[in-house]
């Protein structure tokens, strides 16, 4: 595989925090793979996404690099990097039909007019499996559920066709069953483009179902970084076993309680 990014020595320090939100990291983002994310709270994982997508505040201190060995220069986001963040609504614009809004991307970053761009709007509506498509189109946001205004946000993450998409928290906001539906969802159009994916999570089951790789954090830094399953399966590190565990006893059935 060859590396789409490569990260060195990156630290991040906001203004006026008393500590560094990442420290020292450096790794390797494979073109194709799924890479989850995983930490608790706090730990630095949306800090990292806006490092790669290129979009911390102003005022940060950023040091190390990124370079993207796997593009031809240096990325643009919303072009060449989609990103999906854990609230739709923060994305969406309230007051704009949902396929002005799909279609956004294909209109500035590849080059259609407006009809074009609202047919793209529509099948891209659709490869987000919602029905309707043209009636979804027409539609507001908040004539939406939150699932499916998530599944808008992705297809107006894709509409440039990304080589990568980052998704932060996308699903934490939404009960399981929907959760389930958008992660499947993600790996189905990442797999079918050839796109990457790196995926931030707290939910470590959530993580070790769709990835190929899971970098663990804790603290701002990266801890462990292996295959999913040999990392699940043989933690490394004490932050990597607490978050095992932590998933265990939330999948393990009480001893004590009522059937189902
Ligand atoms: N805009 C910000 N300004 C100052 N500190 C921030 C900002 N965003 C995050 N932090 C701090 O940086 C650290 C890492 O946060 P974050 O990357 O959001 O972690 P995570 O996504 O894993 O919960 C935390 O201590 C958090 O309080
Ligand atoms: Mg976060």
């Amino acid at each position: 595989m060859s590396a789409l990014a490569a990260i060195s020595n990156l630290a991040v320090a906001y203004r006026n925090a008393a500590l560094p939100a990442l420290s020292d990291v450096s790794l390797e983002i494979e073109a194709g793979e799924i890479l989850a994310v995983i930490g608790e709270s706090g730990s630095g994982k949306s800090t990292f996404a806006r490092a790669l997508i290129g979009l911390l505040p102003q005022r940060t201190a950023i040091s190390g690099r990124i370079d993207w060995p796997g593009l031809d220069g240096a990325p643009r986001a919303g072009r060449d990097i989609g990103c999906v963040f854990q609230d739709p609504g923060s994305s969406l614009n309230p007051v704009l039909r949902i396929g002005e809004q799909v279609g956004e991307g294909a209109r500035r970053h590849l080059g259609l007019g407006r009809r074009a761009a609202d047919a793209e709007a529509v099948r891209l509506i659709g490869r987000v499996r919602l029905p309707e498509p043209e009636r979804i189109a027409r539609a507001f946001p908040h004539q939406l559920s939150g699932g499916q205004r998530q599944r808008v946000a992705i297809a107006a993450a894709i509409a440039a066709r990304p080589r990568l998409l980052v998704a932060d928290e996308v699903t934490s906001a939404l009960d399981v069953v929907v959760q389930a539906a958008i992660v499947d969802l993600l790996v189905e159009l990442v797999r079918a483009d050839g796109m990457t994916l790196v995926f931030v999570t707290h939910d470590l089951a959530l993580a070790s179902g769709i990835a190929d790789r899971i970098a663990v954090m804790a603290a701002g830094r990266l801890v462990e970084l292996g295959p999913a399953a040999e990392l699940v399966a043989a933690p490394k590190t004490a932050a990597t076993a607490a978050l095992v565990a932590a998933h265990i006893d939330l999948a393990t059935p009480p001893l004590v309680g009522d059937a189902p």
